[in-house]
């Protein structure tokens, strides 16, 4: 069957019907998804093996967001979040994308960096020039670690060296630039800076100390952007409205937290979804959005294109990958992979930032008009509905009754059911 992010009724589907629904569109053998199941998602026997101290699980609700077009294909779009309405704004934002061609996205190459800090350098102008003119002994020494990562095409591309002056001296610090390929690469750098410490601050003159990779990954960025169309959108106004709203994103550190936190409600739960670090790319973003002036700002750009509509871009590092660590070893993971069908951690990488470029436009659009809190009261609804123990057929009944009387509360949602059940 072709695939397609596109499915009509989705959410009136139970649980499993759903997990077969989704399979179908994206093309995907249904068992290749059985991990989605509890019963055969990740077991105790694996998560001792994961962490330490294994108590049990804390299971997250996947949801899949439908209606992505990334780069002229169809993707369905693992989320795994414990909050209402983002799975339902993502695909929601991603259907307005669609009526222009959906997503564009781009990336650099996947460039990690890790930190060599050498203190005690007389002279750190000198050592810093030391260290450049021993780049190739010190890159060869750093590829030795992994010889599989080099044979694979990536490995040290450059080797860079800052001076950082600090309330305890000047810090030599020097840069390996790794090509990790499609590894998230924290453990090769790590390696690749352990193993260059000593020979390095032997050159500069000084003594190593801190080695370890950098979450500032701003050689490895991905891009989204797409034209979201005015009339889809809701008009002129709203259009204005969005713009208005993504100006003070980027005038004002107070929303521009609040506005990358709903860029990231999107890109975490990709994140989580394919076992991915959520605290490395998190860290990655939040030390992206400082601009040239030192200001915390938006990561997103809105602007009114020559027609009228919004055009919106993302430019994030997106340190995920593939291979190593929880991607290759969680169920979960695998099974979200095959269903995003990607082949490399740039793919993956590319369609995590469109879906976070999606959720900040579904966020954006919903308070520069109706606000959010009338589509989080309804799934608010149905969550205290479920809560106090109604079944999924009276759960409906009871969430209407709720939003009309303007009281969604627990105590109140039981009145409701009692009288439901006594035909009242
Ligand atoms: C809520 O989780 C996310 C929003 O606050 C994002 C935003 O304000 O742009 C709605």
């Amino acid at each position: 069957m072709p695939r397609t992010s596109r499915i009509q009724g989705l959410r009136d589907l139970s649980v499993e019907a759903r997990r077969k629904a989704v399979a179908e569109a994206a093309g995907v053998d249904p068992g290749s998804l059985a991990a989605f199941d509890p019963a055969h998602g990740l077991g105790t026997g694996l998560a001792d093996h994961l962490i330490e101290n294994v108590t049990g699980l804390l299971g997250v609700p996947l949801g899949v967001a439908t209606n992505f077009v990334v780069n002229g294909a169809d993707v369905l779009v693992p989320m795994a979040t414990e909050e209402a309405s983002v799975v339902a704004a993502a695909s929601n934002a991603a259907k307005i994308a669609r009526v222009r061609g959906g997503f564009t996205t781009s990336s650099t190459s996947p460039i990690m960096q890790a930190q060599v800090q050498i203190v005690g350098v007389a002279d750190p102008e000198a050592g810093r020039v030391r260290l450049l003119e021993a780049r190739e002994e010190l890159i060869g020494l750093a590829n030795a670690q992994d010889p599989k990562l080099v044979e694979f095409g990536g490995g040290v591309r450059d080797l860079a060296v800052r001076l950082v002056p600090s309330r305890a001296g000047t810090y030599v610090v020097a840069h390996l630039q790794v090509d990790v390929r499609d590894a998230m690469g924290a453990n090769a750098v790590n390696t690749m800076a352990e193993a260059i410490a000593t020979r390095a601050a032997e050159i500069a003159g000084g003594t190593s100390l801190l080695r370890i990779l950098t979450n500032k990954a701003d050689l490895r960025l991905s891009r989204a952007r797409a034209v979201f169309d005015a009339a889809a959108l809701g008009g002129a106004e709203v259009v204005d409205n969005i713009i208005h709203a993504a100006a003070l994103a980027e005038a004002d550190p107070y929303r521009a937290a609040t506005h990358n936190k709903g860029i990231m409600n999107g890109i975490t739960a990709v994140v989580l979804a394919t076992g991915n670090d959520t605290r490395a790319v998190e860290a990655g973003a939040h030390s992206h959005a400082i601009s040239p002036a030192g200001l915390y700002s938006s990561l997103s750009r809105f602007e009114k294109d020559a027609d009228g509509n919004v055009a919106a871009t993302l430019e994030l590092p997106m340190p995920v990958g593939l291979v190593g660590g929880a991607t290759k070893v969680h169920p979960v993971a695998q099974a979200a992979i095959t269903l995003l069908g990607v082949g490399t951690a740039a793919e993956l990488a590319e369609i995590i930032t469109a879906v976070g470029l999606a959720q900040n436009l579904a966020a954006v659009r919903a308070l520069a008009t109706e606000g959010i809190q009338r589509g989080h009261m309804s799934l608010h609804a149905r969550n205290i509905a479920s809560g106090i123990g109604a079944t999924a057929e009276e759960v409906p009944a009871v969430v209407a009754r709720l939003i009309a009387d303007g009281k969604v509360r627990a105590d109140h949602a039981e009145r409701v059911l009692a009288d439901l059940r006594a035909g009242r």
